[in-house]
């Protein structure tokens, strides 16, 4: 079959209902749950298998990556999107290739291929750094994979205290299982507050220009059987007014070591937004995703997108061809403007210049794990 979006001649395999599922259990409200979250990535020995996000949520499409050229565009089209999730990918596409490629050259070309295919978040390239210095790389890209489903557990434990029993909440673009390979980071948190017996209403903004709020986090608050609003980006000012919003927790793709925070474009101006209405406005993200080489956002590489993405609305051209546009698909929110970050070691608070190179000192999961 020809994969409609980048002309690759692939297999995929369709599933009519439910996304492939991976049980993990999960601990709500002091009670030990076996839950079901769908598995955007895994090995598949001769490849890496994945689950296109962009046919979802009405076609379930699971594709095989194989070659660098594979790799590269799953990440670059956004097939694989999430900043743990494509840390997750990436890792497991590194150890495919070192199977494949025997030529050292040729191998790190491909492996640049792969780290460059998306310049923002730095899950990324701190993945592929893992796994290149390991012995065993794909054993090293498992225990990524297997870290991050943990982390993301304590993630939303960490988050309990912030979420109320009837708590509204407004987030941005998708944080969920998809997003990470594992439980989500700010979506993960409000699925544990549902499974925990509060009662979360969610707005959700649509994300334009590629709808992965509209597609996949309303998608995701619906198999979990949370309650859900969708509203256009344009709308949050209106929701924060007058819809009695508690919090907002997003998610992040990259936090320099002052806390500022770079996430999908449109972040920063619910920040603004939040701190008008007097709104706490949350970070939820791994520690893989601070940047502790970066002192501040400033430095942090935006990745700008075609024009197209702005021109039309799907696949209907709406602006003039010839229409230019600036598409930016990140923002930095300056570190004064967030509440807190929610992180696996737990929740951080300013002043992020102690709070943050704080958090690089902790123990590393793996060490976590193994000690039980
Ligand atoms: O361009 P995307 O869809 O990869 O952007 C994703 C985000 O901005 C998410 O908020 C971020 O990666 C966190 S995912 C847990």
């Amino acid at each position: 079959m020809r994969d409609q979006h980048n002309g690759a001649v692939q297999t995929p395999r369709r599933s009519a209902g439910l996304l492939p599922h991976v049980l993990y259990r999960a601990r709500a409200g002091g009670v030990r749950l076996t839950v079901q979250t769908p598995e955007a990535v895994r090995w598949a020995g001769d490849a890496v298998e994945y689950v296109d996000q962009r046919s979802l949520p009405h076609e379930t499409i699971v594709r095989r990556a194989v070659s660098p050229e594979e790799l590269e565009d799953a990440i670059r089209t956004l097939a694989v999107r999430g900043a743990p999730c494509i840390g997750v990918f990436g890792a497991y596409g590194v150890a495919l290739l070192r199977s494949q490629i025997t030529d050292e050259a040729t191998f790190r070309a491909a492996v640049a291929r792969v780290r460059e295919a998306r310049p923002t978040a730095v899950n990324l390239r701190w993945a592929i750094e893992r796994v290149l210095s390991a012995n065993d790389m794909l054993a090293e890209a498992q225990a990524i994979h297997a870290e991050q489903r943990e982390t993301d557990r304590r993630i939303a434990e960490a988050a309990a205290e912030l979420i109320g029993r009837d708590a509204t909440i407004y987030t941005h673009c998708h944080t969920g299982s998809l997003a990470t390979a594992g439980g989500g980071t700010a979506l993960g948190a409000i699925f544990f507050a549902a499974r925990a017996g509060k009662r979360p209403r969610v707005f959700v903004g649509e994300t334009r220009p590629l709808l992965q709020g509209a597609r996949l986090t309303y998608y995701e608050l619906a198999q979990e059987g949370v309650d859900a609003t969708l509203v256009v980006d344009s709308a949050a000012a209106i929701s924060m007014q007058r819809k009695e919003i508690d919090l907002v927790i997003v998610g992040a793709d990259r936090i320099a070591r002052n806390g500022d925070t770079a996430n999908k474009i449109g972040t920063y101006g619910l920040a603004i937004l939040a701190a008008h209405h007097r709104i706490p406005f949350y970070v939820a993200a791994p520690r893989s995703t601070f940047d502790f080489d970066l002192a501040t956002g400033r430095d942090i590489p935006i990745e700008e997108r075609s024009a197209d993405e702005v021109g039309g609305f799907g696949e209907t051209r709406t602006a003039l061809p010839c229409a230019d546009a600036y598409n930016p698909a990140f923002d930095v929110t300056p570190n004064h403007l967030i509440t807190a970050f929610v992180t696996e070691y737990g929740v951080l608070r300013p002043p992020y210049g102690e709070s943050v190179p704080d958090l690089q000192l902790r123990p590393n999961m793996s060490a976590l794990l193994s000690s039980g």
